[in-house]
């Protein structure tokens, strides 16, 4: 479903403006976007608290483009069937989010075959499940369960927030993942202060999908800056 071989720009809408966020995605849409990419706070695994599923759901009605849900909520089982019925195509949880994450992960694919694409008006046959790396943790993390995610979010900010400056360090473990990645199907996403400054050498190193809000939301032109992040 996501191919290694192409680039994704994926808006994050916590840039968007709240009052008007149907229109925010299809104004993106126009410009070029690939993927919406959609952050649920909990104000417990980050101090910040934003939208749930009755929000995507009604927000489904506005594009066809694949919803990307990335989870930064504590205990997401709880959640997960809900995230799939309001029409997610990707559901990614934080590794130390959830006690047995080889579970929840299982959770996501039972909620597909349980909720088709028909009845959530997803785009995608299938839910992709994808898992999530904070700065300060190491990729061994994840090592024996990359094998069953679709997707690894590499996180460049401390989750929480828009408009955060990219972890530099974070470089290095994006080349790393790559490497670990190399005979798997799954993609490399990062998240956080993806500019045009950052994106060349993010791509190069081996990046699929590219989350910017703050760049592509402030932008003036939101058509040359989603481009401009194609490298
Ligand atoms: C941060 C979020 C990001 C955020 C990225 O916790 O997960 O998706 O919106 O925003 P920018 O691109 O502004 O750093
Ligand atoms: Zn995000």
């Amino acid at each position: 479903m996501l191919k290694k071989n192409k680039i994704y720009v994926a808006p994050s809408i916590l840039s968007a403006d709240f009052s008007k966020l149907g229109e925010e995605i299809r104004d993106v849409e126009s410009c070029g976007a690939d993927i919406i990419h959609i952050d649920v706070m909990d104000g417990h695994f980050v101090p910040n608290i934003t939208i749930g599923p009755s929000v995507i759901k009604s927000l489904r009605k506005t594009t066809r483009l694949p919803f990307d849900v990335h989870l930064m909520i504590e205990e997401p089982d709880r959640y997960i069937d809900d995230f799939a019925l309001s029409g997610s195509d990707i559901i990614t949880v934080h590794e130390e989010t959830t006690r047995h994450l080889h579970r929840t992960l299982q959770k996501i694919r039972e909620a597909s075959s349980k909720f088709p694409m028909e009845k959530t008006g997803r785009v995608f046959k299938d839910i992709l499940c994808g898992v999530s790396v904070n700065p300060h943790r190491p990729l061994c993390a994840i090592e024996e369960i990359v094998k069953e995610t679709d997707l690894l979010l590499i996180m460049t900010v401390n989750p929480g927030f828009g408009g955060q400056k990219f972890i530099e360090e974070t470089m290095d473990k994006i080349k790393k993942a790559n490497n670990m990645l190399k005979n798997l199907k799954t993609v490399i996403e990062v998240d956080g202060g993806v500019n045009r400054e950052n994106a060349g050498r993010l791509i190069q190193n081996g990046v699929n999908i590219l989350v910017a809000g703050n760049y592509i939301f402030s932008a003036k032109n939101r058509k040359s800056a989603i481009k401009s992040l194609r490298g």
